[in-house]
């Protein structure tokens, strides 16, 4: 059966595409067939992140009945299935998203998990996703203002009866500053599944189109991002052994330093 899970987040920028892209390669290692779509149809930006150029059909044009699911349809080399959403302003103007439901429910059957990256905001699109969907995961920063956007997209969620898988909590950088993960769970009313540092070489890996996970799979955001996935499936990973006493040697080497 696929499943459908929205990644949702109220606020922008908080890192749903990052999160959505590198889930999608990673639960493509855990033998997953995987589809991930840009839901994002006014600042879509999923084809940048996965390094899919051009592309002449898309999640737009499927929305408009304009081209068949196969066609706006785009392997990536680690073997996930990515829809783009299209960049032009053309797009933007002509495509409504009040299909998405109904349009997303016709690519059930031939992927085990489709992962919707989801629009910021709780405008139209943003709230189509999370319909179309059966499972939400909530992404957002220790942060007051990306914590009470999320809260809204909770209860919208809740209101529309979908499931919330609980929190990703992204850029997280262990600073007094920051919210608490018991601060965001009592204002979430939902678990942090996923505490997802804030990593330097993402802008790296955004630069060079390849997600994280593989662009660096052996450091530890790249691990957190698979436990994550494992999470989502009910597969308890754990971070090979070198990987785990490289970590423990780095901090030891911190300290001492
Ligand atoms: N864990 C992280 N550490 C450092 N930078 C990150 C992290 N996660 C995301 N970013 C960066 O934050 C920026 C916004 O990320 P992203 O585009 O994934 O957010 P978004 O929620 O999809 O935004 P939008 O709401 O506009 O769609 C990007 O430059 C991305 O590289
Ligand atoms: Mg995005």
């Amino acid at each position: 059966m696929t499943r459908v899970i929205c990644l949702a987040s109220g606020k922008g920028g908080v890192g749903k595409t990052t999160l959505a892209s590198n889930l999608a390669l990673a639960l493509n290692d855990f033998n997953k067939r995987v589809l991930i779509i840009d839901t994002n149809l006014t600042t879509p930006n999923l084809g940048f992140h996965m390094g899919i150029p051009l592309y002449p059909k898309t999640f737009h044009d499927l929305l408009r009945g304009e081209a068949y699911p196969e066609e706006a349809t785009y392997i990536h080399p680690s073997g996930v299935n990515i829809m783009p959403a299209g960049i032009s302003l053309s797009d933007l103007k002509k495509t409504d998203p009040k299909n998405m439901d109904n349009v997303i429910l016709d690519l059930v059957g031939d992927h085990d998990i489709i992962l919707l990256d989801g629009a910021a905001g709780l405008g139209n699109e943003g709230l189509a996703g999370i319909k179309a969907a059966d499972e939400v995961l909530i992404v957002t920063n220790p942060e007051l203002p990306a914590v009470t956007d999320a809260l809204k997209t909770v209860k919208i969620a809740e209101e529309m009866g979908t499931h919330i898988l609980g929190v990703a909590l992204n850029k997280h950088r262990n600073q007094p500053s920051e919210l608490s993960i018991s601060e965001v769970e009592a204002l979430m009313g939902y678990p942090v599944i996923s505490i997802i540092p804030e990593e330097k070489f993402m802008q790296e890996s955004l630069a060079a189109k390849t997600p994280l996970v593989s662009y660096r799979p052996n450091i530890n955001t790249s691990h957190e991002i698979k436990k994550l996935a494992g999470n989502l499936i009910g597969v308890d990973y754990q971070p090979p052994v070198q990987a785990r006493a490289s970590g423990l040697f780095s901090k030891i080497f911190s300290f001492l330093k």
